[in-house]
């Protein structure tokens, strides 16, 4: 990874962080982003941070138009940006959490595809990888807004497979069960956090996904559920 130049979306998130230190540690080049993003989130002198609003297309096109301009190409995105919203059923769901998880889990990896898939295209060989969730392909009561948010997301993802594969382009869509993150700790104190998905197994995969290893794979759909299937 020495010689690559890597885009982590919610670079400081639960999952985030193990992904950007993952690549760190490979000795790669990232930027991490989010709207909080500091570069004293990581020691390493590889990380740079450049903070963005992402669901807009102007935050995102800026963010990439600025990496493109530093280090001169993009050679992998890796896109953990999102949000969880529940407890209402379809019904009940208001239209600001509706839009609330189509900003931050749909329109958010819409804006930075439209504005990476050029610079990717460009660098040829390079990667795509997006975080889903379990609920894009198992919709739950009470959790429709943000099933339905990555149900698209995947969808959006296996287009983009598709339509890039021509340029060397691979685009693969992870979907995590519950993570073992400090916030799921937080709000669900009374859960076994070992039957949860370990960040640093997701980390690894978009990792590998990202890695020579991955180049045959593209437009997968990946689970990952941890042992409790
Ligand atoms: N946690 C789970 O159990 C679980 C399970 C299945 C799937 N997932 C998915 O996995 C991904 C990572 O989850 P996580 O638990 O690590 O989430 P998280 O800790 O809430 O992290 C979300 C990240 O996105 C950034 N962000 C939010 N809105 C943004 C925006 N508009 N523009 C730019 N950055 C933005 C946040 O940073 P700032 O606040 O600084 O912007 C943060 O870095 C998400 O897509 C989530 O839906 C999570």
């Amino acid at each position: 990874m020495e010689s690559k130049v890597v885009l982590v979306t919610g670079a400081n998130g639960g999952l985030g962080a193990y992904v950007t230190q993952a690549f760190l540690d490979a000795r790669a080049t990232v930027i991490g982003t989010s709207r909080k993003i500091q570069k004293s989130d990581f020691s390493s002198p590889s990380f740079t941070a450049l903070p963005a609003e992402i669901s807009s297309l102007e935050g995102a096109h800026a963010l990439v138009d600025q990496v493109v301009a530093r280090f001169g190409k993009l050679d992998v995105l890796a896109h953990t940006v999102g949000g969880f919203a529940g407890g209402q059923s379809i019904a009940e769901t208001d239209d600001a959490t509706f839009h609330r998880m189509l900003d931050l889990n749909l329109n958010s990896v819409f804006h930075i595809l439209r504005a990476a898939i050029p610079a990717l295209r460009q660098t040829g060989n390079s990667r795509i990888v997006a975080i889903g969730s379990r609920a894009a392909i198992e919709p739950g009561a009470g959790v429709g807004a943000y099933s339905a948010s990555k149900a698209a997301m995947v969808s959006l993802i296996r287009t983009v497979a598709l339509e890039n594969k021509d340029a060397g382009v691979t685009a693969n869509v992870i979907l995590p069960g519950t993570m073992d993150t400090p916030a799921n700790r937080k709000s669900m104190p009374n859960a076994d956090f070992s039957k949860w998905v370990r960040p640093s197994t997701v980390a690894s995969l978009i990792f590998w996904l990202a890695s020579d290893a991955g180049k045959d794979i593209n437009g997968a759909v990946i689970p990952v559920y941890g042992i409790d299937v």
